[in-house]
């Protein structure tokens, strides 16, 4: 296993997931709620899975929604699991295990959940459909599929300070660049057909997010600061040459003056996709 990065002790959230902790499945994934609920009155011990859980935020909001059910929240990343694991202590969970798994390769039986869930997970990878299709195979004939993914393209964002323009057209390359889609949202029923999904059996919703509280504005502003600092962003910005030490500096100083301005937001749209198997 690999090592334990300091910046991804279970005390602490890793610079990239300081923002993903805001997530709950209230506010990330209420979309899927209603089904889940009805499916729950049939048989309280659902078996869920959420791929690419990362802090597990939302996986162990799910764990408090289905008390009689069982939570297996996994990711690619084995450093993100200790972080996981704090957090869904720390919310009184136990009906919940993690374990370090890739979406396209996923150690389960055929037929194995009721509920397969991710979120902002496809849009970082290449092949969404590969992954779509692996989380298909592992659902039980009359479950669900249920996706969220954010349509970065989407990101509204004021006020417009260069340095946040800079941000966002860095952000988009190098999810690009890594093999993402900045555009997921407004794919997402694309990949589920490529997938195998039927058309008749994928429900298509659309969601927003905003921060505009000065807590979370707070939290989005000091999550990105952390990752151009000294996170992932920055190193792997400056080793593809898609941006310069100058541009990084102007964006952390534009979101330190966004979080500090009184009349700024940020929202985005998310695409979201329930397929029944
Ligand atoms: C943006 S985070 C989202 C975390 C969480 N779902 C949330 O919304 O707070 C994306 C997560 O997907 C994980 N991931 C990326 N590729 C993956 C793969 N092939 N299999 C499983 N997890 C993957 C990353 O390690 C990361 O933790």
């Amino acid at each position: 296993m690999a090592e334990v990065n300091p910046s991804q002790q279970p005390t602490v959230p890793a610079a990239q997931a300081i923002h993903h902790e805001l997530r709950n499945a209230e506010n990330s994934a209420a979309f899927v709620l209603p089904t889940l609920q009805s499916m729950k009155m049939s048989n309280p011990y659902l078996a869920l899975l959420d791929v690419g859980a990362g802090s597990g935020t939302i996986s162990a909001s799910f764990a408090k929604a289905l008390p009689d059910g069982h939570i297996t929240a996994v990711d690619l990343n084995p450093n993100i699991l200790p972080r996981a694991r704090a957090v869904a202590e720390a919310a009184g969970v136990t009906n919940i295990d993690f374990q370090q798994a890739d979406v396209k390769k996923l150690p389960f039986a055929d037929a194995s959940f009721d509920i397969t869930f991710c979120h902002q997970t496809l849009t970082h990878m290449s092949a969404p459909e590969d992954a779509l299709r692996e989380m298909l195979r592992v659902t039980k004939p009359g479950g669900i599929v249920a996706a969220r993914e954010g349509d970065f393209e989407t990101e509204a964002v004021w006020p417009d300070l260069p340095g946040l323009v800079k941000f966002h057209r860095f952000a988009a390359e190098l999810m690009r660049s890594a093999g993402g889609t900045p555009t997921a949202g407004r794919q997402l029923l694309s990949w589920a057909l490529e997938a195998g999904a039927e058309r008749s059996k994928v429900a298509v919703s659309f969601g927003t997010w905003s921060y505009h509280t000065q807590s979370d504005k707070d939290t989005w502003a000091r999550g990105l600061i952390a990752v151009v600092k000294g996170g992932p962003m920055r190193e792997k910005g400056l080793n593809a040459g898609l941006t310069t030490e100058g541009d990084l500096d102007e964006m952390i100083h534009d979101w330190e003056k966004w979080a500090a301005s009184s009349d700024s937001s940020v929202a985005m749209l998310h695409g979201e996709i329930l397929i029944q198997r």
